[in-house]
């Protein structure tokens, strides 16, 4: 892992977006793997910024998200598929018909995480995957537990994910207690991952991540193992390194 750390989540950002812009240069088909959260939102803007500057061009791209609320449909204002066109592709030159979130509204859940994971695979897979982590160290919706899990699955949400979403919410009980998310299988085939962390409350989780053993009770530790991962800290987040 190149670990990288930042003044501001601000200049993080924009070297993030560096990096990403750097990657789909010259590229007529690319495929980007996207985060939902409070973290990648300065990435989105900066993103954005270049796009209507006439500085990075997303006619090409392919977007595949990591994960959504079960039971949130793209009309409820808290699903992810709603913050990616209101934060990001309602910004920027990409074919909504190339964006990819995946469902939690279908009637066969396992069904549509086959057609998720196939659907990257038919892609050629995950060029660059944006990463946030969740203050219990979960990467996409995968938390922490006993294994891994490889394929796109469904996932019950730990209280912690549920306290740290519910910010989102009018209340508690509206968060969804299920959500589906890309499994560590395709975020670790991504040829590329840029994970960003900000903020004390990330400080735990990063130091697990980085310096604990690759253990799936901290699931992102995993990218220990991934041969091209950068992550992209602010000073707060990088505290406990
Ligand atoms: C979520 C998402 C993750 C995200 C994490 C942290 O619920 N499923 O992809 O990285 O929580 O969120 P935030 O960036 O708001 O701290």
């Amino acid at each position: 892992m190149e670990i990288r750390v930042f003044e501001t989540m601000q200049e993080a950002s924009v070297a993030g977006a560096e990096i990403i812009a750097a990657a789909m240069q010259g590229r007529a088909h690319f495929v980007l793997g996207l985060a939902t959260g409070s973290t990648p939102v300065p990435l989105y803007r900066e993103l954005a910024r270049r796009n209507a500057a006439g500085e990075l061009d997303f006619s090409g791209t392919h977007s595949y998200n990591l994960d959504e609320y079960v039971g949130l449909d793209g009309s409820h204002s808290q699903s992810f598929r709603y913050f990616m066109d209101d934060n990001l592709f309602h910004h920027i030159n990409i074919d909504p018909a190339n964006t990819h979130v995946p469902s939690g509204t279908g009637a066969d859940h396992a069904a549509d995480a086959r057609a998720y994971d196939a659907a990257i695979e038919a892609e050629g897979g995950i060029d660059l995957q944006v990463l946030g982590v969740g203050n219990n160290g979960h990467i996409g919706f995968n938390e922490p537990d006993s294994v891994f899990h490889a394929p796109t699955h469904i996932v019950d949400l730990t209280d912690s994910t549920i306290d740290a979403n519910s910010r989102f919410f009018e209340r508690r009980e509206d968060v969804p207690r299920q959500a589906i998310t890309l499994g560590m299988g395709g975020i670790m085939r991504a040829r590329k991952v840029l994970l960003f962390a900000f903020g004390a409350v990330k400080a735990d989780a990063v130091r697990a991540m980085v310096r604990g053993e690759v253990d799936p009770r901290c699931p992102a530790s995993i990218l220990q193992l991934h041969g091209d991962t950068t992550v992209l800290l602010d000073k707060a987040a990088a505290s406990k390194l």
